[in-house]
């Protein structure tokens, strides 16, 4: 029997009622939530998720500011619209999309955000609170996948997780959420010797590698019952797919996430929440 589909949009929908809900609630305390966004040189994937997510906030009743870029503005250029934005009480989160232009530093630049306004959880002390299962803010992937597992109650205790990624942004925050879960977690990366052996031996497997001429993960490549979690979008002969053979993949696993449709609204979805938890945060402590 084919397994469930892990339907990001209908769970991020069920997210951003309650962000809407969480908004008017502050709105009627005089706090008007608002996201700026940094956007910097022409990528184009870069602007869509940039559009969707003002797009997203407007759904919700999130306010935006939107700051576009070119390619050529310096280090320290940008780290001063930062400062403004650190300092303007009117903006309670602020996101810079990456990838950056090659001559910007991805270190200096998001950890030069007040982590009180962190919304993707990438400053240092945001990644040090997750590490230490004191976490505010946390980067919105991994916050969206531990989301779909909630959903569908899937109990994460005692399961042997593998990872196939190991960034800031994706594989170092889902270890820690999935640890705290009580999984046992193995992160894989480009050097992870006999991977395919690793996944056939998974209850779970969270790959976000996103290029089909490295990595495929196919059907023959998992256990049965298995749970796959398909974190990356690429394209690939001209079509939009993720790293896992969704098609092949759900006639053996017990539940898998599509591309699109799977991961990739959470992440939306999470944002908006982590904007609503920034506004909270800026009425507690009088900012
Ligand atoms: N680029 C791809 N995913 C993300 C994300 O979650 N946050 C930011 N800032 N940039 C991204």
């Amino acid at each position: 029997m084919a397994g469930t589909k892990i339907d990001g949009k209908v769970i991020a929908q069920s997210v951003k009622d309650r962000v809407k809900k969480a908004a008017e609630e502050l709105k009627s305390q005089g706090i008007n939530p608002c996201l700026a966004t940094i956007l910097i040189g022409d990528n184009p994937a870069s602007a869509t998720y940039v559009r969707n997510k003002h797009k997203a906030c407007e759904e919700v009743g999130i306010a935006t500011k939107d700051h576009k870029i070119g390619a050529d503005i310096t280090q320290i250029e940008l780290n001063k619209i930062i400062d403004e934005l650190n300092s303007d009480p009117s903006v309670h989160g602020i996101l810079v999309q990456l990838p950056l232009p090659d001559h910007l530093d991805e270190f200096a630049t998001t950890s030069r955000i007040s982590p009180l306004k962190d919304v993707d959880g990438l400053t240092p002390h945001n990644a040090g609170l997750l590490a230490m299962k004191k976490a505010i803010l946390v980067a919105c992937t991994p916050s969206g996948v531990m989301e779909m597992f909630e959903y569908h109650g899937i109990d994460l205790e005692g399961k042997n997780v593998v990872l196939i990624n190991r960034s800031n942004l994706v594989g170092k925050p889902l270890y820690h959420l999935l640890l705290e879960k009580n999984a046992t977690v193995m992160t894989c990366h480009s050097k992870t010797k006999n991977l395919k052996e690793l996944c056939k031996e998974a209850d779970i497997i969270i790959t976000a590698v996103g290029d089909r001429t490295k990595f495929t993960l196919t059907a023959d490549m998992i256990k049965e019952d298995s749970i796959v979690i398909d974190v990356a979008i690429s394209r690939f002969n001209e079509k939009l797919v993720g790293d896992a053979d969704y098609e092949g993949i759900i006639q053996k696993a017990s539940f898998a996430t599509p591309v699109p449709g799977g991961v990739g609204p959470m992440t939306v979805a999470m944002l908006l929440k982590n904007t609503i938890t920034a506004a909270s945060l800026s009425s507690q402590i009088g900012r």
